[in-house]
């Protein structure tokens, strides 16, 4: 299984901070953030690593990170034109994968714990996709999963009134048909093209599989998460490669 890391969009919760910088190369913890999902993945074995990012950061995020070798792992860099959302940027990644299942980690989420369990069942599953979920507080800001004690019934993107309080965090599972699923779906109301959507199809194809996330997770796209995202950080040390 190959990775995927998406790392582009503007970032502009965090202005002044993404100004001039890519939200993938804060600091967080002792390291840019873009740091984490790579170990993360380097972690479960997941070496060949696509990083996705916007035009205007692709220099830095490869000075940052060159070939990979010094995180242990093989990079790839494809450029995403414009912010027409996580869909779209996934969608470049259909080469790299070459028919193969894909673990695709959101460069801004934050994992305390290991995440090779839930690969392993990936691992496991004969087809479709699988999602994460974490019970947070503030679901609206997330994909929201409604769910039954074997299935997800749907995810509504950034529901006013959530049906509950699990958040679709950011890593997900695919396998090959996710990219003919993308090129199906359209732009939602903010004009974007939402992961929701992908997640949405397998649902339809009774292909979604879905773990709940026992330990600590955060985004960091907020001046709010991020400090939660360097608190976590602190606290993990070298947990993720345990
Ligand atoms: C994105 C997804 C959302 C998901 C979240 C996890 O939201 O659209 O479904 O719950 O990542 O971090 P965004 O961070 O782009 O607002």
């Amino acid at each position: 299984m190959k990775g995927v890391i998406l790392a582009g969009g503007k970032g502009t919760r965090l202005y002044p901070l993404t100004k001039a910088t890519n939200k993938h190369l804060l600091p967080v913890g002792r390291e840019p953030m873009i740091f984490h999902p790579i170990r993360h993945l380097v972690g479960c074995g997941i070496d060949d690593i696509l990083v996705v990012t916007s035009v205007d950061h692709m220099g830095d995020m490869v000075n940052c990170l060159g070939s990979g070798t010094e995180l242990g792992c093989s990079l790839t860099y494809k450029v995403q034109d414009g912010a027409l959302g996580i869909a779209h940027a996934l969608a470049l990644a259909e080469g790299f994968a070459a028919g193969g299942r894909i673990c695709v980690f959101l460069g801004d989420n934050v994992f305390r714990d290991s995440i090779r369990p839930i690969v392993e069942r990936f691992r496991q599953q004969a087809v479709g996709a699988r999602v994460v979920l974490k019970s947070v507080h503030d679901p609206e800001r997330y994909g929201v999963a409604a769910l039954d004690e074997k299935h997800i019934l749907e995810i509504e993107e950034k529901p006013q009134k959530p049906k509950t309080s699990f958040a679709v965090v950011g890593l997900y599972f695919y396998d090959s048909q996710v990219f003919d699923i993308i090129r199906g779906i359209k732009p939602s109301a903010r004009g974007e093209f939402e992961i929701t959507a992908v997640n949405n199809a397998y649902i339809e194809r009774r292909q979604l599989e879905y773990d709940i996330y026992a330990g600590a997770w955060t985004d960091a796209g907020t001046f709010e998460s991020l400090q939660e995202a360097n608190k976590l950080m602190h606290e993990t040390a070298n947990a993720i490669l345990s």
